[in-house]
């Protein structure tokens, strides 16, 4: 028999289905079901993130992008790593809580190390001041990763190194996003980072719920280590 070919309204029953659940743990679990049809799912979603942020890094990276050492945190099944290597880069770190993300990440064979780590409950599992760029895309939002985690990623960067991250604007993710700006600078505050650039996007991806008609709006931040 044909297989049924999924529709964007298929898509957004799968990611609506999941909205409840706040708790870092459930949606892990959620993408842990996802995995083998996240990268077809996400095409029909128009989700631009990996490409919008990864074009943010390559317009401000200096270095040399071969030997440069990427750390792509809630890294899923590798669609930002496959963006970085067409700019260049060479050499990627992943982590994610799920293992199902990281199975296919690891098939992707673009990492030369994968780790499951649940972030904000553990410490990331990577050296500290250690990685060229740390990019995390799609997983600062309400009910995955705290924003707190935003600290861990300054860590792990080399002085004089890129921190990437996006968020989106979305309904359930304005106060989520309020507070992970006054972080960010705060932080700046605090001489840990500067800030490189903040690109307001309005067509993000399409929105999937009820207050969201056509697309969503999203942000990405990019910072350099002091
Ligand atoms: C929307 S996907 C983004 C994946 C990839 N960065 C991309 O842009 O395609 C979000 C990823 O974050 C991971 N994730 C969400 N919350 C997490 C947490 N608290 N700890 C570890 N991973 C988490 C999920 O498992 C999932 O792979």
């Amino acid at each position: 028999m044909a297989a049924v070919s999924k529709t964007f309204e298929h898509v957004k029953a799968t990611i609506l289905a999941a909205h409840g659940g706040t708790e870092p743990g459930v949606k892990v679990n959620f993408y842990n079901s996802w995995a083998e049809t996240y990268d077809q799912d996400v095409a029909l979603l128009d989700y631009r993130a990996p490409s919008l942020a990864v074009n943010g890094i390559s317009s401000h990276f200096s270095g040399d992008r071969e030997a440069a050492v990427v750390l792509d945190v809630a890294c899923g099944t590798g669609l930002v790593a496959k963006q970085m290597k067409r700019h260049g880069f060479g050499h990627f770190v992943g982590i994610d809580g799920s293992e199902a993300m990281l199975m296919l990440a690891r098939e992707s064979g673009l990492y030369q190390d994968l780790k499951q780590s649940m972030l904000g409950e553990e410490p990331l599992p990577v050296q500290k001041g250690l990685f060229d760029v740390v990019v995390i895309v799609g997983a600062l939002s309400v009910g995955q990763v705290p924003v707190g985690v935003v600290r861990e990623l300054c860590k792990s960067t080399k002085p004089g190194g890129h921190v990437c991250m996006t968020t989106r604007r979305n309904h359930a993710n304005v106060e989520y996003k309020a507070a992970l700006e006054r972080e960010l600078k705060q932080m700046e505050a605090e001489g840990l980072w500067t800030c490189v650039e903040v690109a307001e996007v309005e067509d993000w991806e399409r929105g999937v719920s009820e207050e969201e008609v056509g697309y969503v709006s999203g942000a990405v931040y990019l910072y350099k280590k002091l």
